[in-house]
């Protein structure tokens, strides 16, 4: 049996008699004395064999990294000198007795010692060697004790944790489905969930009041550093409360959290409507770190002879914005054309700017290659409108609305990046009022968060003004991090089926898809809502993470592949047979 593990022994433990279990983080021969650096999940032990306990000296001479180990053995004090104040178990040493190889390890593909920058591929083909690492464990440490905390909170306030399907029918959150095929149904599919959202609406409608799930869920999407195609949400739905109540509780419970494990406070949520994010930010989840805002000039803009400027000012669909950056007066050449090749993904056009080398000086002070275009006239004020300062630099853009927002909003956080201006301090926000729809770009509205979301206004209005109606939708923000989105539902029959037609979606599809919930409707379901939380983008956040994956335990990679198992794998004939499935020869 373990006494302790290696990572708890301190100087309270001198002249105890010890047994740890570990594996050979380090070994090193010094004249005749042999160190072990032991490792476990709580830290490292530095075990001493000296040729006095001559069986055991021998087996330390065989052992290699990896190997894993029972030492038995007496704490003492490190010898004056040979401390390490930067080990926590530093003061301290095992001086080994007894020492069993419980296993032999081959050469690790990495070294676990010291930082190796070994590629994400190697990492994720050997995860259960990558999970030793101490950053690892203490990540996945975190994430349980976090996930702890969310189950505490809830189980206070009410919440009764309820499992839903895997096995179940398409979920819509605007991604593509996993299907898995039925044996007992050929030709029928199964979707694996997008989101608990049907059967969590159909929980209240049961009349379970609160429900809570930490539940996986499977998005055959894109992927980027903050998502995973099998991702894990914190799902929550309440009967009877209202989004002012819902927003309040899901505040407390992400301040607990953070206040629990971070020890900040994160204070209140300030909120900000979708049109203000837009206007401000040029994005829906906006970086409040960042002290930079997108000011619209369209006004100033509409008479100048520079058509990049006039023409989107005179277009209802576009937008002319500037963006003061202090400090940006220092950017280079090269650094500016990087930005404007940067902003030219979003599909800007072009990047123009005005430096402001001295505010004192009016015209003079300026140095900009559009000047000449816009006039001095329509510059002055310009400056004066933006309150520029020495050293200031403006960026403009002017383009169709989406374009503006998204190279402008993407513009807002790198320039900030480059010129260190982002805050170290954590923003949360809500942002509220959503759009009920948006357009695909084809005519055909798409719903802005899923088809279940009441809107704000009345049927009538619904269907009379669908482009124009907002919803009672609302997203937790987070360092401009999408942390969590949620929404007062539908309960009404009437209302769904009025949505579903805006959406296209006809009487019959409506039936064959989401009979069960129209149903479900219909039978007294109370007023309810919810919000669901992406657990692992929480953790990245939390932990300081660059990557989603480094939350996971086993992630899937940019492909959606399973390096350690190889997953998606091949399927024998035998049971393509039996689910009654054909291969094609070539899937184009
Ligand atoms: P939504 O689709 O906004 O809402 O998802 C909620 C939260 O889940 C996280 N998330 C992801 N995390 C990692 N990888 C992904 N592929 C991924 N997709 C989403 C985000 C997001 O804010 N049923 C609704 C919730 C509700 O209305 O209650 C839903 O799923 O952090
Ligand atoms: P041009 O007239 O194309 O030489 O552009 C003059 C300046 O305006 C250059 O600095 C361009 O980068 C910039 N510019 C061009 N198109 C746009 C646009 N749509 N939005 C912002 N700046 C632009």
């Amino acid at each position: 049996m373990r006494s302790f593990y290696c990572g708890e022994l301190n100087d309270s433990h001198v002249d105890q008699e010890v047994t740890l279990y570990g594996w050979v983080h380090r070994r090193r021969d010094h004249g005749g004395v042999i160190f072990l650096d032991l490792r476990d999940r709580e830290g490292i032990a530095q075990v001493v064999f000296d040729p006095d306990t001559e069986a055991s000296f021998a087996t330390a001479e065989t052992v290699r990294s990896e190997f894993v180990l029972e030492v038995r053995g007496k704490v003492r004090l490190r010898p004056e000198g040979t401390t390490n104040e930067d080990m926590p178990t530093g003061k301290i040493e095992v001086l080994g007795k007894e020492l069993t190889v419980l296993n032999a390890a081959k050469t690790p593909p990495m070294q676990l010692d010291e930082y190796a920058d070994v590629g994400e591929d190697v990492r994720l083909h050997y995860r259960y060697i990558d999970l030793r690492r101490p950053e690892m464990m203490e990540k996945l440490r975190f994430r349980s004790k976090v996930a702890n905390t969310v189950r505490n909170f809830l189980d206070g306030n009410g919440f009764l944790d309820i499992e839903t399907p895997l096995l179940t029918k398409a979920t819509p959150e605007g991604a593509r489905d996993y299907l898995v095929p039925s044996r007992t149904h050929p030709s029928r599919f199964f979707a694996l969930p997008q989101s608990p959202q049907l059967f969590k609406q159909i929980l209240m409608a049961s009349g379970m009041d609160r429900y809570d799930q930490i539940a996986k869920c499977f998005r055959d999407e894109d992927l980027r550093a903050d998502r995973q195609p099998e991702f894990t949400q914190i799902d929550i739905e309440t009967s009877f409360m209202g989004e002012e109540e819902i927003m309040a509780t899901m505040e407390d419970m992400i301040r607990q959290i953070f206040q629990s494990h971070l020890d900040v406070d994160l204070g209140d949520f300030p909120r900000l409507s979708h049109a203000e994010a837009m206007r401000l930010y040029g994005s829906d989840k906006p970086d409040l770190r960042i002290d930079l805002q997108l000011v619209d000039i369209a006004e100033l803009m509409a008479g100048v002879e520079f058509k990049v400027f006039s023409g989107p000012a005179a277009d209802p669909d576009s937008r002319v914005v500037a963006l003061r950056v202090p400090g940006g007066a220092s950017l280079s050449r090269k650094v500016i054309d990087d930005l404007t090749e940067f902003v030219s993904i979003y599909g800007a056009k072009g990047l123009a700017w005005i430096k402001v080398n001295d505010a004192a000086t009016g015209i003079e002070g300026l140095q900009s290659p559009i000047i000449k275009f816009i006039g001095e006239e329509v510059t002055q004020m310009l400056m004066s409108t933006l309150e520029v300062e020495t050293g200031d630099i403006v960026f403009f853009g002017a383009d169709k609305i989406k374009v503006v927002n998204e190279a402008m909003g993407a513009l807002r956080i790198r320039v900030a990046e480059v010129l260190g201006l982002v805050a170290d301090k954590w923003a949360p926000l809500w942002v509220v009022d959503f759009p009920m729809f948006e357009e695909d770009g084809e005519g055909n509205l798409t719903s802005l968060h899923h088809p279940f979301t009441a809107p704000a206004v009345p049927v009538e209005e619904l269907r009379a003004e669908p482009a124009t109606a907002l919803s009672r939708a609302y997203d937790m923000v987070l360092n401009g991090t999408e942390l969590g989105g949620g929404s007062i539902r539908i309960n009404q029959p009437q209302m769904q089926q009025a949505v579903f037609e805006v959406l296209g979606i006809g009487e019959e599809e409506a039936q064959e898809k989401f009979g069960f919930l129209l149903n479900a409707l219909s039978y007294g379901c109370p007023p309810h809502g919810g919000i669901a939380f992406g657990f692992d983008r929480l953790i990245m956040l939390m932990t300081g993470s660059t990557s989603i994956r480094d939350v996971i335990a086993f992630p899937k990679t940019q492909t959606a592949a399973c390096p350690l198992t190889d997953a998606p794998g091949a399927v024998s004939a035998a049971q393509l047979r039996e689910l009654n499935i054909r291969l094609r020869e070539k899937v184009s």
